[in-house]
């Protein structure tokens, strides 16, 4: 029987394997963003899309070289829904994988988990250090500005935008909106409820 997670089993998993404050707040705006497209695609699972946002780079701080393998490997012995585990392992598709995105799940998963890093950069340079007020055409700015957030990589998310047949700055846009929900836990809520 495999085994699909609940929130607080998923949450105790991810800090389980990420102490690091980082990768934990990483691991929450790619579920809050991966929650929010759910909503924008009829029939897709909103919890099955956290989750698979939530775990998705499970192996990252204790396996770096062995990316995307280990969180298999991980994933594979608590017997997590090989469904869950093979979009999780899609996002490195070409890096780190060569399981490619398919369902619109992994799409987007591999579209926006590069982008959220853009966002979170760009919204600590403004003066608020919020996402609540951010606007797209900040986010476009840093997008075209390749020394800005130079980690990012800008390709990836113009591929996924392209598989998934949006244009980029409706992805740019709902990944806004989607850090916007999870403002607070990733302290993006502005300098007061960030310290
Ligand atoms: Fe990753
Ligand atoms: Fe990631």
């Amino acid at each position: 029987m495999s085994w699909i997670p609940n929130r607080t089993e998923a949450l105790a998993l991810l800090e389980q394997y990420n102490r690091q404050d980082n990768l934990r707040k990483h691991a929450l705006a790619v579920e809050a963003v991966m929650r929010h497209f759910a909503a924008l695609f009829p029939g897709a699972d909103a919890d099955e899309w956290g989750l698979v946002g939530l775990l998705h780079d499970l192996d990252y701080e204790q396996f770096p070289e062995q990316h995307c393998t280990k969180t298999a490997e991980i994933l594979r012995g608590v017997d997590l829904e090989p469904r869950l585990v093979r979009a999780i392992v899609s996002h490195g598709y070409g890096i780190c994988s060569d399981v490619k995105p398919e369902t619109d799940l992994e799409k987007v998963l591999y579209t926006i988990d590069e982008l959220t890093g853009l966002v979170t950069a760009t919204a600590l340079m403004r003066p608020s250090r919020s996402v609540l007020d951010l606007e797209l055409k900040s986010l476009k700015k840093k997008f075209k500005t390749p020394s800005f957030a130079a980690g990012v990589n800008r390709d990836v998310v113009r591929q996924g935008a392209e598989w998934l047949g949006w244009e980029l700055d409706r992805v740019l846009e709902e990944t806004i909106r989607g850090m916007q929900t999870a403002a607070a836990a990733l302290g993006l809520a502005g300098d007061e409820q960030s310290s």
